[in-house]
């Protein structure tokens, strides 16, 4: 099937080229985070803080593999959904994976509004970071795209993507 998947980090603008993306191709964006949002009625930090992260990776699962695959879309998965294995399969299933790539230094700048990003306010942030990345590198290169996002705008970065998959 014919969707768009971007996956990475937080802070690798996932959100932001999906909706440039979206835009330029006429397709929807389906933020993921934003769908357990609307199914849970709060806030990720909500979830995570008073629920924890098991109770969140439940619901993020249950979320996305009940997302109707009928129309093309550019999907912005959660930066942590594809360590899932059952979420890795159904993308890979969906559409073609596009990692945005950016180095740790670059993720510390883009993070520090840590409001939907509880993850990274248990402890140090940079190495919460680094240890994150080590976790998952592995994982998110297992894709089909990989798009290299350190100094580069959104807009650029999301017509690499388009001329890339020849959208
Ligand atoms: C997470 C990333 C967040 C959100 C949650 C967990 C992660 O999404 O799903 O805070 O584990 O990397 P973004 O990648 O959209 O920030």
């Amino acid at each position: 099937m014919g969707h768009v998947i971007l996956i990475g980090m937080m802070g690798t603008g996932k959100t932001t080229v999906g909706r440039i993306l979206a835009q330029l191709k006429a397709r929807n964006l389906i933020d993921t985070d934003l769908l357990i949002e609307k199914r849970e009625g709060r806030s990720i930090s909500e979830i995570i803080g008073n629920s924890g992260e098991e109770y969140f990776r439940m619901i993020e699962k249950n979320v996305i593999l009940s997302i109707d695959l009928k129309t093309p879309s550019v999907i912005a998965a959660g930066g942590g959904a594809v360590m899932n294995d059952e979420i890795h399969s159904f993308f890979k299933n969906a559409g073609r994976m596009v990692y945005l790539r950016a180095s740790a230094d670059t993720i510390y700048k883009r993070t520090s509004n840590l409001d939907t990003r509880p993850l990274l306010m248990q402890g140090d942030r940079l190495e919460i970071i680094k240890t994150l990345l080590n976790q998952r590198e592995q994982r998110y290169l297992d894709c089909d795209v990989v798009i290299e996002s350190d100094n580069r705008s959104p807009m650029e970065i999301a017509n690499d993507i388009a001329r890339r998959l020849d959208l």
